[in-house]
């Protein structure tokens, strides 16, 4: 039997309810790969600051870092970014420890998939006829690097400091309170647009999916050099992949037609952030949310929580932990374990067939009515938790 081990965050809010459960699932399922999982606890966030005095613990860090394969609860906590928060601006941990270790792991390539079953399309948030009978497969790429996501330092430093003084533009970290006008610097450079682009074109081709740029080429011109290297590379690399360019404003719209987004979704940070919450809602809710964080050349890799911490459920058994434990297929797909994979996949299809669901996934509305079958089975999160790994 192989053994990997992996780093472990278990966050803020939620993230530890639901990540026992992720944890549990995962080490299960591996065995049906020979594949022993071991998790080192790597504290960060909120969590992490109340013990250690920093959000990102230097350890935390170098050791989650070194073993290369994270498994991320999520970090963040409204209670703790308004008071703490307010006075050290810089450990707030989202900043701090998410995009700290994607920029440091050169974790280029953030997959979202959201996969819509017509027997489960009573429980997603568009109308159930517009699933066609053999679902949907919406495999949201996001480009993670970049943007405007990670400050504003790189470029900064070739504006002259009077200019700054003068427009009152500051540097991202220097804004503590209310300033005049912060920049944030957006750009995206040839070399990592063509790896990203590639990467989502040769997925696409492996899972016989047409490839959706999303970008507002229209006024933009980061979108616009965006769309003209997909469009060159596509034509020339891969003229066997459909493609089609869509704005990301209409990209929104046809969340509520899911079946008009089937294929790969190639997108920028900021858009990608923004629509993956948008389909996942679409899909049911939030916390169905899986999210992996990849670095293509060297296999470096994260596994987050996309939906965030649910800091408003915490210690109430109420989050959802299936995104987390579907994060945890994601994982163990990427370790070469398929069948571990497709067994908690199915599971999670299993339990949610049979009617059990979390509080956010419930409804009262007409769904009830087209599916008269179907009746809500309302379960905690350790519940969800011990129904799924049964059915494993
Ligand atoms: C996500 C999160 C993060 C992001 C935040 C917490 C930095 O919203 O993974 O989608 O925007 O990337
Ligand atoms: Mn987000």
């Amino acid at each position: 039997m192989r053994t990997k081990t992996i780093a472990l965050v278990p966050g803020d809010g939620s993230g530890p309810e639901m990540m026992v459960w992720a944890c549990m699932a995962a080490a299960r399922a591996a065995l049906k790969d020979d594949l022993h999982l071991e998790f080192e606890t790597t504290p960060m966030g909120w969590a992490a600051y109340e013990k250690y005095g920093d959000t990102l613990p230097e350890e935390s860090f170098r050791r989650a870092v070194e073993i290369g394969t994270i498994f991320f609860g999520g970090v963040g906590d409204p209670k703790f970014d308004n008071t703490i928060g307010k006075e050290k601006p810089a450990m707030k941990p989202e900043a701090r420890c998410l995009l700290a270790l994607r920029k440091e792991m050169g974790l280029l390539l953030n997959f979202r998939p959201m996969i819509y079953h017509k027997e489960l399309a009573h429980l997603t948030n568009v109308k159930p006829e517009t699933i066609p009978d053999e679902g949907i497969k919406q495999v949201w790429i996001r480009f993670l690097l970049k943007d405007s996501y990670f400050g504003n330092e790189d470029l900064m430093q070739y504006i002259p400091a009077e200019v700054c003084e003068k427009l009152g533009i500051k540097l991202k970290k220097n804004v503590t309170g209310e300033e005049e006008m912060v920049v944030d610097l957006a750009y995206y450079c040839r070399n990592s647009i063509e790896k990203y682009i590639r990467a989502a074109f040769a997925y696409a081709k492996d899972a016989g999916l047409p490839l959706i740029s999303i970008d507002k080429a229209n006024v933009m011109a980061r979108y616009d050099f965006w769309r003209r290297i997909v469009t060159k590379i596509g034509k020339e690399e891969f003229p066997n992949v459909p493609l089609m360019h869509q704005y990301v404003d209409s990209a929104n719209a046809l969340l509520f037609t899911p079946a008009q987004l089937h294929g790969v979704i190639a997108c920028g940070n900021e858009h990608g952030d923004i629509l993956s919450d948008g389909a996942a809602s679409a899909l049911g809710s939030m916390g169905m949310m899986c999210s992996s964080a990849i670095n293509p050349d060297t296999g470096a890799a994260m596994f987050e929580s996309g939906a965030g911490t649910a800091p408003t459920l915490a210690g109430l058994n109420k989050a959802n932990p299936i995104g987390r434990i579907l994060t945890g297929a994601m994982m163990l797909r990427h370790l070469g374990a398929v069948n571990g994979a497709k067994a908690i996949e199915d599971a999670v299809k299993k339990a949610l067939s049979m009617g059990y669901r979390t509080g956010d996934m419930c409804s009262d509305g007409p769904s009830k009515l087209a599916f008269p079958g179907y009746m809500d089975k309302v379960l905690g999160t350790k519940e969800m938790g011990e129904l799924i790994l049964s059915l494993l």
